[in-house]
């Protein structure tokens, strides 16, 4: 990738804004479910402070409505890179507001402060030009690690690196390394290259799917899309869940596909959504009334397995079934336990089928688990990403 990373500049004694992804699930209590995207993006923040750099941390959280609400505070996230880093972090209870610009005033050489939310401020949202010159005005340097929001052109996307003018502009290692990795996938996969694509509509992957099937030399379709495409070759569903106006295009997803594209052979079915209904194997496409698929079979499983076992190259989005509710999560698990066992690249994309990486305890035997959801589809539909361009050239 030929854009400037962090470790191209001099951070001695200079204050670096540094837009991060902190956007981590909570449960009731606020508490963190997933610190994955604060511990990530640990690796560039240690590189500015061990070069006497300041840094100043900004992030979204969920989705508030243009102002303060504190369910959605990064307060918690914090407190979590401070457990991290091992050392203090400062909190700003405002984003541009006077106890931020106190705060950063007072930064020294070593400091950590993180702002509070930026999407409590309706300018960023917007794209908005003042908003971003107050950020802006924070810092020397402009850093952007937030891989997961880089689809997005948010203020603290792409107005503040642009209000920094002259100033570098710089991505993190998260971003550089999620970029080299799905990028190098698409644009140059060792073969054969298998795209594995599940989630429950077809309407959330359209575009992912049509790119991979020109680049892919399998694309293997799990997850409850897998019943809008057996509808779409005229078989039985049942009360399957399916997207009937998406029937059109997964014929001509088929049509594309041809020999590449491969649906489930078999599903498990259950009379009731949930654990505790009757449950059955049955063939793909002969799902009676009554009945609902909640998962790949064991058949297609291993078909899908041993596709896995012969490929180099392997991405992964979306899982094969209701993989929250045992034991419709088996088909998920068996595709998790086949790409760890294979010797490929792989590449996890984020959401369900990260989530499911983690707790199997596979994380280190695949090569990538990216911390994007939409970020990560986008990059598999062959999109290019503003935020990223608008940083500074090698
Ligand atoms: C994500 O979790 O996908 C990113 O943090 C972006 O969040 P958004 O979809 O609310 O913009």
């Amino acid at each position: 990738m030929a854009k400037k990373t962090i470790a191209d500049v001099e951070v001695k004694d200079k204050k670096v804004f540094i837009r991060v992804d902190f956007n981590v699930p909570l449960d009731d209590a606020g508490k963190i479910t997933d610190d994955r995207r604060i511990e990530m993006a640990i690796p560039t923040i240690e590189s500015v402070l061990s070069r006497g750099g300041s840094v100043i941390l900004a992030s979204h959280l969920g989705r508030p409505k243009d102002a303060p609400d504190p369910q959605y505070t990064m307060k918690p996230t914090a407190v979590r890179l401070s457990e991290l880093l091992k050392r203090p972090v400062e909190f700003a209870t405002d984003t541009v507001g006077a106890d931020a610009k106190a705060k950063v005033a007072a930064i020294k050489s070593g400091g950590v402060l993180v702002l509070e939310n930026l999407r409590f401020q309706a300018g960023e949202k917007k794209g908005d030009a003042g908003f971003a010159g107050e950020l802006a005005a924070f810092a020397d340097i402009y850093v952007n690690d937030a891989f997961g929001t880089c689809h997005r052109t948010d203020a603290s996307m792409y107005a503040v690196p642009k209000a920094f003018g002259n100033k570098p502009k710089v991505c993190g290692f998260l971003v550089e390394k999620e970029i080299k990795y799905l990028s190098n996938a698409i644009s140059d996969p060792k073969r054969p290259f298998v795209a594995i694509i599940g989630g429950k509509k077809v309407s959330d992957k359209i575009l992912v799917i049509k790119n991979l099937l020109g680049i892919c030399d399998k694309v293997l379709i799990g997850g409850a899309m897998a019943y809008t495409f057996n509808l779409a070759r005229g078989e039985q569903v049942g009360d399957s869940f399916i997207e009937p106006d998406k029937v059109d295009l997964a014929k001509e997803l088929i049509s594309i596909g041809g020999d590449k594209l491969k649906l489930p052979v078999d599903t498990h079915i259950s009379d009731k959504f949930g654990a505790d209904g009757n449950k059955k194997i049955v063939q793909s496409g002969k799902i009676e009334a009554g009945w609902q698929g909640l998962d790949i079979g064991p058949e297609t499983a291993k078909i899908y397995a041993e596709i896995v076992k012969e490929a180099q190259t392997v991405v992964w989005n979306g899982p094969m079934g209701v993989s929250e509710i045992p034991p419709f999560d088996e088909g998920t698990k068996q595709i998790a336990q086949a790409i760890a066992d294979s010797k490929s690249i792989s590449i996890i994309g984020g959401g369900d089928s990260a989530a499911a990486i983690q707790q199997l305890g596979f994380a280190d035997k695949v090569s990538h688990v990216s911390t994007g959801g939409g970020a990560s589809l986008e990059m598999l539909e062959g999109k290019k990403f503003e935020s990223v361009d608008v940083l500074d050239e090698k």
